[in-house]
């Protein structure tokens, strides 16, 4: 029964399962957000423990979700409700995969208030608008978007539009040729980018603050966010990735598929902080200057790069098109339970699911101008507005929470057999590493970093 074919369909090769899961996990998560939590947790403490927390965290979580996503495949809540079944577990195992929904969609609704910026400044950069701009006129620019709430609603629906109507056609049309052009395409800009930082003479300064860790420079909070990245990066903890495997081939290696999936991710967030910090340094702004980061620094290289307004224009369209391969990720799991079990058509699921997500992402969309404010969390976290809050929700509690109950689900609750049996067969040395890892390191990193946050240790 576990190995049917899904009802949602398959892809047509492991390959494109790569591809799709690549496209989920690079996105916004590497471009806008690793730069700006970095550059606001002093660099490179934060980076490795961001590093530490995808090798033991965040690669044998992955491993577990796609393992559940096949085994079941159905989508994250179904998918669990029939293995704890089979398991003879409980039936409040479902509840993990509706958690990890709700975390998705929360995650959405900001997402694609962000997408309509990188939107925005496709427009802005092919206008010729930041030929030769300072930083400070960077700046401004950047300001005058985000405190003009019908400009940004007007790109959050767009954003939203387009990510509803593909998740309605169905997640597998185009979708692997989409990202077997736009990964490549995105890494040859960043490195165009990162050449012209080599010669700014801040380059050095840049590897040093990135991978140079001075623990003094990180508080609890940041250590949170550093594991909370690891999970958002690797879209882990949403469902998404379970949904992805339930659409994988039998037969096809996991782990090996996996590892792929996360080496790209990494590079590719190594690669946008090499190209923005040199950026930041050499025109004497704050790292610590948050979501802003990406849209106030990239401009000032493509001003100045010979062409820089077609490389600029391409690469804000690069930024939207693999935001919008994770946007699609995002909405997945929730339609897919809606088709299984409300039984309703997918374009009518993609349409509720959208509207909702849009409806929230107002929310986010304000919090940059005019309910904007400030809060603390557990005296840690300084932030503002209603957008933090929504990230700091899922990013550092839900995503870790659901993460930690998969881990303890796979490790614990399912039989050992069926896991030897989902991935390859035997019990060789991966497999025995990955079962112990998922049995007591993982749960006791994640543990470990929330009693830490909350002053237990
Ligand atoms: N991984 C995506 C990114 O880095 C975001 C995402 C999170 C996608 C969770 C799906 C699930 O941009």
């Amino acid at each position: 029964m576990s190995k049917s074919a899904p009802i949602h369909g398959q892809w047509s090769s492991p390959m494109v399962f790569v591809l799709a899961s690549i496209g989920s996990a690079v996105g916004l998560g590497n471009l806008w957000k690793f730069p700006y939590l970095a550059g606001e947790n002093g660099g490179g403490a934060f980076v490795l423990i961001y590093l530490l927390c995808i090798a033991v965290v965040g690669i044998p979580i992955m491993v577990s979700e796609v393992l559940i996503g096949r085994r079941g495949r159905l989508s994250p809540i179904n998918s669990l409700a029939l293995l704890a079944k089979q398991a003879g577990g409980s039936r409040l195992w479902r509840l993990v995969g509706g958690s990890g929904i709700a975390a998705g969609l929360i995650i959405l609704s900001f997402y694609s208030v962000m997408g309509g910026w990188a939107l925005a400044y496709v427009v802005r950069t092919a206008s010729g608008l930041f030929s030769g701009v300072t930083a400070k006129g960077a700046l401004s620019i950047f300001n005058y978007l985000v405190t003009d709430p019908e400009r940004l609603l007007a790109w959050h629906t767009l954003f939203m539009l387009v990510t509803t109507l593909v998740v309605a056609r169905g997640v597998r049309s185009g979708l692997e040729q989409a990202v077997r052009v736009l990964v490549p395409a995105l890494f040859i800009l960043l490195l165009v980018v990162v050449s012209y930082n080599l010669n700014s003479g801040y380059f050095m300064q840049s590897l040093h603050f990135l991978f140079f860790p001075d623990f003094q420079d990180i508080t609890a909070g940041g250590v949170l966010q550093a594991m909370g990245h690891a999970f958002f990066t690797l879209s882990l903890g949403v469902g998404a990735m379970m949904v992805y495997g339930s659409y994988l081939p039998s037969g096809a290696s996991i782990p090996r598929l996996v590892l792929a999936v996360t080496l790209v991710d990494t590079l590719i967030a190594m690669l946008a902080g090499l190209a923005i910090f040199p950026l930041v340094f050499a025109n004497g702004l704050e790292p610590t200057s948050g979501p802003g980061l990406i849209f106030t620094t990239l401009p000032i290289a493509f001003g100045h790069l010979p062409g820089g307004a077609y490389v600029g224009t391409l690469f804000f369209l690069l930024l939207v098109l693999v935001a919008l391969t994770s946007a699609i990720s995002l909405m997945e799991p929730m339609v897919a339970w809606l088709v299984e079990s409300l039984k309703l058509p997918r374009s009518r699921s993609a349409a509720l699911s959208g509207f909702l997500v849009w409806l929230l992402g107002l929310v986010s969309l304000m919090s940059f101008s005019r309910w904007a404010f400030e809060f603390q969390f557990a005296g840690q976290l300084k932030h503002d507005g209603w957008f933090d809050i929504l990230d700091i929700l899922t990013s550092a509690i839900m995503l870790p929470a659901g993460g930690l109950a998969v881990v303890i689900f796979v490790g614990w609750v399912m039989p050992k057999q069926s896991l030897i049996e989902e991935l390859g067969g035997r019990a060789g040395i991966t497999f025995r590493i990955w079962y112990v890892t998922i049995r007591y390191l993982t749960p006791a990193a994640v543990s470990a970093v929330f009693l830490y946050m909350m002053g237990v240790i």
